[in-house]
């Protein structure tokens, strides 16, 4: 009805009749269109667009809000922890590390029996309670992989069955991985004639699960969570945990020297009981 108006001011004086003669029938064409019916369905239509907009609005607003702070459990201990490993007094444009971790320094010390600690050595000792918790108790009808690894568990902390079998059980085990030189008098006419390096690592990591200079296991893929491929990498330690502990100087002259009486002592125990010669007068090529 509005645009009737508008047009007819519209128009120049000189072309007022004909745009009146003109836009006559159409209004009066125009006017059964718009009934009753179609004027309450497009108050209908209009209210629910309205309706609809409100409502992506809200929406929309309430999942940001939810997206911005979460408020679980989880989540509101981990903000603690941040919080509490910060050290928001610091001014973190002149010490970022203080800022960062100074809560952390503050309230943690090293241990006597760690070489070092961390959220990560944290989160470890809890997940070994847990699984100590898990392993000794048996749940009827779990899966046999379930059930195996409590065996394992049980026959590596039954002390009283370990002191029983003594050193048999790596007595037994030493032939089947071609031997240790140093525990054994004739290796060189024994097996030194037929070793093989690929033969001695495949047996290890086949048998008993013992990783030697190369790192060997199937695992999920990182990039297809679903299937399953076998890594291979480069070994990252041997005994001792870093590369420099094996020169045996400087920090690491203690853990060294524990490390080279370790291995004299298990070859003792091993000579002694296959009655073998024990000479400790250490030999001028090695420590
Ligand atoms: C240790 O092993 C022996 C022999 O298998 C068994 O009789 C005993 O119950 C076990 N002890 C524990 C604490 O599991
Ligand atoms: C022990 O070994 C050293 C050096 O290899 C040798 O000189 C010495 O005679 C040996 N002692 C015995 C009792 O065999």
């Amino acid at each position: 009805m509005g645009t009737e108006k508008l047009g007819e001011s519209l128009q120049p004086a000189a072309e007022g009749t004909f745009s009146m003669v003109e836009t006559a029938p159409p209004k009066s064409a125009k006017k059964p269109h718009w009934t009753s019916l179609e004027i309450g369905l497009i108050t209908i239509v209009s209210l629910l667009f309205i309706v609809i907009v409100a409502l992506i609005v809200l929406f929309a607003t309430q999942k940001t809000d939810d997206e911005r702070i979460c408020t679980t459990a989880d989540c509101t201990r981990s903000a603690s922890r941040l919080l509490e490993n910060m050290d928001p007094k610091v001014n973190p444009c002149e010490n970022f590390y203080e800022y960062a971790c100074g809560g952390w320094l503050k309230k943690n010390i090293i241990p006597e029996t760690s070489s070092r600690y961390s959220t990560f050595d944290i989160l470890r000792d809890e997940l070994e309670v847990v699984l100590k918790g898990v392993l000794e108790r048996s749940v009827p009808g779990e899966a046999s992989a379930l059930t195996k690894a409590k065996t394992l568990y049980r026959s590596c902390t039954n002390e009283s069955q370990i002191e029983k079998r003594e050193g048999t059980p790596l007595l037994d085990m030493l032939p089947d991985v071609f031997e240790w030189p140093i525990a054994e008098d004739n290796w060189d006419i024994a097996y030194g004639t037929t070793w093989r390096l690929e033969d001695a690592i495949a047996r290890l990591n086949e048998k008993y699960g013992t990783q030697v200079l190369v790192n060997f296991f199937i695992g999920t893929d990182d990039k297809d969570s679903n299937s399953h491929i076998i890594h291979f990498d480069q070994q990252t330690s041997l005994g001792l945990l870093f590369r420099d502990s094996y020169a045996c100087n400087g920090p690491y002259t203690e853990p060294c020297r524990a490390y080279v009486q370790f291995m004299i002592d298990v070859a003792t125990l091993i000579r002694t009981d296959r009655s073998l010669l024990v000479n400790e007068t250490r030999d001028s090529r090695g420590g």
